[in-house]
């Protein structure tokens, strides 16, 4: 029996990074898993990859996490395919540098677009779906931006702050409620992933910031691997942590801590 056996599981953002190595642990672990992301090649991949060991394991579905619309037919399409739903990873999400200053209201409102209002269609359609198996567990991926602050990224860290407060809000509904759904944020700081790799390129040229300045050497040293934060999620998707809701993991090395 795997850790999450026959429970049924949506990963949003599967087609990279995190939320990839999150689909590809949940299926070994027994979970039927729904893949969804706007990355239909790479996303179509790792389902793929799953079926191949699992055969009739795991769903494609393309997806704009900011499109109600696109999450009904998420919904409907993990309903008809696996019956029900059990575990939500909402997990896709977009990093724009900008601090207070030089972040525009255009670039503010896309970043909260995609990781504020994505997380809340996910589980506003998540819960009533949970309720009819008689419980179940959201993970919504946020960052230790979302408690530290970030100078560099002042839109994504108040998205991420956004989803903290959400996940807290939902754990009380949902405990008020006895309806046995579970919802708990977890805060890395940096992952090796496609989404950091690109970032030194993407940022103006002499911009300022502590992710700038690491060279390749200290990122890998201070970086997590997906698998390290695939972990968190696997147990916080199992019953192995049925009491535990509202919970902010941080995942960071101690990275907030004071030296001394
Ligand atoms: N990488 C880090 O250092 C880091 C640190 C803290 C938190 N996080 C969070 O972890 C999560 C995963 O990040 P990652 O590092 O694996 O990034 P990534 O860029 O490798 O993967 C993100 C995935 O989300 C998808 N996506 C983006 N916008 C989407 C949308 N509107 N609808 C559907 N899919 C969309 C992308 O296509 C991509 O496949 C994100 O929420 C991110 O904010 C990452």
């Amino acid at each position: 029996m795997g850790r999450v056996q026959n429970k049924v599981a949506i990963v949003t953002g599967a087609a990279s990074g995190v939320g990839k190595e999150d689909a590809l642990l949940l299926a070994r672990e027994g979970a039927k898993v729904v893949l969804t992301d706007l990355n239909e090649a790479d996303g179509t991949k790792v389902a793929a990859q799953i079926n191949a060991s699992h055969a009739g394991s795991a769903l494609f579905v393309k997806h704009d996490i900011a499109s109600e619309d696109d999450w009904k037919a998420v919904m409907a399409q993990t309903e008809a395919t696996f019956g029900g739903l059990d575990i939500l990873v909402n997990n896709a999400g977009i990093l724009m540098y900008g601090n207070i200053e030089d972040t525009s209201l255009a670039t503010w409102q896309k970043i909260q677009r995609v990781n504020a209002d994505g997380y809340f269609l996910g589980c506003h359609y998540a819960v009533p779906a949970m309720k009819k198996r008689g419980g179940g567990s959201i993970i919504n991926m946020a960052s230790i931006s979302a408690i530290g602050g970030q100078g560099s990224f002042c839109a994504y860290a108040a998205s991420k702050g956004a989803v903290t407060a959400m996940t807290r809000s939902i754990a009380a509904h949902c405990r008020m409620e006895l309806n046995n759904i579970r919802c708990n944020s977890v805060h890395p700081d940096g992952i090796m992933t496609p989404m950091v790799a690109n970032l030194h390129s993407s940022m103006p040229k002499g911009t300022k910031t502590a992710v700038r300045m690491m060279d390749q050497k200290q990122m890998m040293a201070r970086f997590a691997q997906p698998m390290d934060i695939a972990n968190l999620v696997l147990f916080l998707a199992s019953d192995e942590s049925k009491f535990i809701s509202g919970a902010e993991l941080r995942i960071d090395n101690g990275y907030l801590m004071w030296a001394d």
